[in-house]
């Protein structure tokens, strides 16, 4: 199984460093190339600190970001003002600070009652971005993702529909713990990226990365993370070195 590139930071501070490096260099690569840079940024704790770092001196000098077009890999099913809101987070730690405006954000409305039909919207809203029609699967510059304890990654969690969804590029799935109703990019849409980056960082999660990188073969793996597999594109994983306790 190809685990694509692992980096190992010492701690957090050095991944969100060495994360906004990279967040640069595929920034800059893609605006040189397609005059803007569309990016799908993850929830949860840990890129909390890539954000802040991008955010600040001297990364944030060094994007271009009026041509930089954000949206959500997932979103828990709240107000886009609730404390678990993916995009409260990355609005306070990210757009806030660089004066993002809206029209460069575009934002899961996992607000509305009805979850199936915000999909369904999003991912219009992908195509149209795009200029894409179906069965072409729009293809993101960078997708930032995190991985949980059980192995899930954006909000795909293990035995969820949403694992085995070859179709749709972005559905309603439900979390075991935390906000269960969540919406998510599904692994067509992500493993179509050019590049996929996959922050992880605390001791919590040194477990199933070990249990991911132990495997030597390609048969499917039985954890959504293990099934990020970029068809034409990148895979970089950064870890602090508490995540990556079970692989030294
Ligand atoms: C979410 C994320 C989720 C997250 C992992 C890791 O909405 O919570 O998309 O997939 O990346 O649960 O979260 P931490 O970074 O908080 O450990």
């Amino acid at each position: 199984m190809t685990h694509g590139d692992i980096h190992i930071s010492p701690g957090l501070e050095a991944l969100a460093m060495e994360g906004a490096r990279i967040f640069i260099q595929v920034g800059q690569q893609a605006i040189a190339k397609d005059a803007c840079f569309r990016v799908a940024l993850s929830g949860g704790k840990t890129p909390q600190a890539l954000y802040e770092a991008l955010s600040l001196p001297p990364a944030k000098q060094h994007i271009r970001w009026d041509v930089v077009h954000f949206f959500f890999g997932d979103e828990r099913c709240v107000p886009p003002d609730h404390q678990e809101s993916n995009f409260r987070m990355a609005n306070h730690t990210l757009f806030q600070p660089l004066n993002i405006p809206s029209e460069q954000i575009f934002r899961m409305e996992g607000e509305l009652s009805d979850t199936d039909t915000a999909a369904v919207q999003y991912e219009q809203r992908i195509m149209n971005h795009f200029k894409a029609s179906p069965p072409s699967i729009p293809r993101f510059h960078l997708i930032i993702l995190g991985i949980g304890e059980d192995g899930h990654t954006a909000s795909i969690f293990p035995q969820s529909p949403a694992l085995e969804e070859t179709h749709r590029l972005v559905v309603p799935s439900e979390s075991p713990k935390g906000i269960s109703q969540r919406m998510t990019f599904t692994l067509p849409l992500i493993n179509q990226a050019e590049m996929i980056l996959v922050l992880v960082s605390g001791q919590t999660k040194a477990p199933i990365m070990g249990h991911l990188f132990s495997r030597t073969d390609d048969t499917p793996s039985d954890v959504p993370a293990g099934l990020i597999r970029p068809v034409n594109g990148r895979l970089c994983w950064l870890l602090d070195q508490d995540s990556a306790k079970a692989l030294c």
